[in-house]
């Protein structure tokens, strides 16, 4: 065949690239060096659109003649098994899913689609579209639960995420049902480096679902439901406005690669409250474009990498959050508690953000600023970067874990952190000797009070790079 040298060019190049885009920048790098510090790195940062672009529902398109046998309109109520759900773990229940969505979503009213409790429901990679008529409840009180792992994985469906939830305004996903992201053989893959036990290096996954993403919708709430063993990120949000969480609890194991809580991008205004995450990565992660977001009453570990803003910056783009406050939570027996990481070579900046009333048990860099951010051992040095200011931590108390200094402040030599406030910092060793360095490069900022254990590196005013340049337009 003639073509076939070119075909197979061709496809080798797309493989190539898709290999190339896919693992680029997910690869758990340890002990990375920088000179200012060599602590434990990793990323948590895809970001592909629906593989097959959903097309929204036509709201030309006429209406079903009637609804489908059975379903009960009437009440609102459109029970999945209603629709041909079976619910016994083994049957794809897919279609029915899509059914009983598909009739909610064009019900006049707002509506409710139920799972029961006492059943367990398999369905494959799938994009639940909206706009929908008026407002809808997805009521989780059964399991979910996706098909066992890529080798069941249906080939022409999506490895980069489960359930999708496109161009919905106005739904609730709630319950006291189960997720169960069954994501072992996912973890078990052999393509991404992770953290094994005492050092080891264990092999990871490769392309694995995100449990339950929502693209590009708004006034959205997530209540009461447990998530468990998500093949890569539990949640992830981007292109939202106005996300309520609550009561959520996550659950996947610490040796879990890229098991993310909740990550949020492009989305703003954001609640999450009264939840419980413990996982292999950080509890939360806020990317860019995020601002107006509150964290409260937060449990996070063990096992996990705590709080992070970030990465933020990548491959010099400009990146922008403010106004993000964490109160009242607790970080125990983390690698990170609350972080902002960027990359050399960004712009933009994080401004506005407050961390208050945060109680941290063995959490191993409990305060960190890490610009240096970098997955290979050869980060170029950049003159830019994301600028970081108007960050106040009150009231942060506990203990760390002595590997690590507790506060660690490592800023661009170019673009100094500014206005960082701490207030009533208390931090012990949770065990061994007192560390009694924390770590400043470039960083300028006040303490309130005196902390424990004492900082003094702190610089006071503001840098002439910063008040020279103030017709910069951070963000
Ligand atoms: C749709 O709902 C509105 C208000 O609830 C009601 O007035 C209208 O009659 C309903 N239309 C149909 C076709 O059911
Ligand atoms: C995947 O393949 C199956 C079987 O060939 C087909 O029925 C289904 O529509 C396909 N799905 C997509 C999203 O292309
Ligand atoms: C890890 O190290 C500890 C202490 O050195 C040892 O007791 C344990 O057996 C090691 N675990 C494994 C799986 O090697
Ligand atoms: C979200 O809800 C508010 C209040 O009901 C409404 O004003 C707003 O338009 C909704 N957002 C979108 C994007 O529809
Ligand atoms: C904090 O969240 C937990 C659940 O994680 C809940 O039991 C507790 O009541 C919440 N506390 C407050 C003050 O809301
Ligand atoms: C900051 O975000 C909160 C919500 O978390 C919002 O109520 C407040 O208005 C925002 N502040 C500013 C200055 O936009
Ligand atoms: C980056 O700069 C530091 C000094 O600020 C220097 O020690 C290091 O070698 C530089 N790295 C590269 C890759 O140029
Ligand atoms: C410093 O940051 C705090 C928030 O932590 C903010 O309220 C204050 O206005 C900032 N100060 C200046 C001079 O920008």
């Amino acid at each position: 065949m003639e073509h076939s040298n070119c075909l197979s060019l061709f496809l080798f190049c797309v493989y190539f690239l898709c290999f190339f885009l896919s693992t680029q920048g997910r690869w758990h790098h340890h002990h990375t060096k920088h000179m200012h510090h060599g602590h434990h790195h990793k990323i948590s940062e895809i970001s592909a659109p629906p593989l097959a672009a959903p097309a929204p529902s036509d709201p030309l398109a006429p209406e079903p003649s009637s609804p489908p046998e059975n379903s009960d309109d009437s009440t609102g109520v459109f029970d999945v098994r209603k629709f041909g759900a079976v619910g016994d773990g083994v049957t794809d229940d897919t279609e029915a899913f899509k059914m009983a969505w598909d009739s909610a979503c064009q019900a006049n009213s707002s509506s409710i689609i139920h799972v029961p409790n006492g059943f367990s429901f398999m369905i494959q990679s799938t994009i639940f579209t909206g706009p929908c008529q008026g407002g809808l409840v997805l009521q989780v009180d059964g399991t979910i639960m996706p098909p066992d792992g890529p080798d069941v994985w249906p080939k022409n469906n999506s490895k980069r995420q489960w359930l999708v939830f496109y161009r919905i305004n106005e739904m609730s996903l709630q319950g006291g049902g189960v997720i169960n992201g069954r994501g072992q053989k996912w973890w078990d893959l052999p393509c991404k480096p992770h953290k094994g036990i005492n050092g080891t290096t264990l092999p990871g996954p490769c392309d694995s679902p995100i449990a339950i993403r929502f693209f590009m919708s708004s006034n959205l709430t997530v209540k009461g439901l447990k998530v468990k063993d998500s093949p890569q990120f539990n949640f992830r949000f981007d292109g939202c406005q106005n996300v309520h969480v609550e009561s959520l609890h996550i659950t996947a194991p610490v040796l879990s690669p890229n098991t993310d809580g909740i990550h949020i991008e492009n989305t703003n205004g954001v609640e999450i409250y009264n939840s419980v995450i413990s996982n292999g990565d950080d509890c939360i992660s806020i990317g860019s474009g995020c601002h107006d977001v509150d964290i409260r009453n937060l449990t996070c570990g063990p096992g996990s990498h705590g709080i992070s803003i970030g990465s933020l910056g990548n491959h010099n783009s400009r990146a922008c959050v403010h106004n993000i406050t964490v109160r009242d939570s607790v970080i125990r027996v983390a690698d990170n508690g609350v972080r902002i990481k960027t990359w050399q070579g960004g712009s933009g900046a994080v401004s506005g953000v407050t961390f208050s009333n945060i109680h941290m048990e063995s959490v191993r860099n409990p305060i960190i600023i890490d610009q240096f951010y970098c997955l290979t051992k050869n980060c170029m040095n950049q003159t830019s970067a994301v600028y970081v200011s108007d960050i106040l931590y009150e009231g942060i108390k506990g203990t760390y874990d002595v590997r690590s200094p507790p506060m660690h402040f490592a800023c661009s030599d170019s673009v100094p952190c500014t206005n960082i406030t701490l207030s009533d910092i208390e931090l012990f060793p949770a065990q061994g000797d007192i560390v009694s360095d924390p770590f400043c490069w470039n960083v300028y900022g006040e303490l309130e009070t005196l902390t424990i254990p004492p900082v003094s590196c702190l610089l006071e005013g503001v840098p002439r790079s910063i008040s020279d340049n103030k017709d910069t337009d951070y963000c």
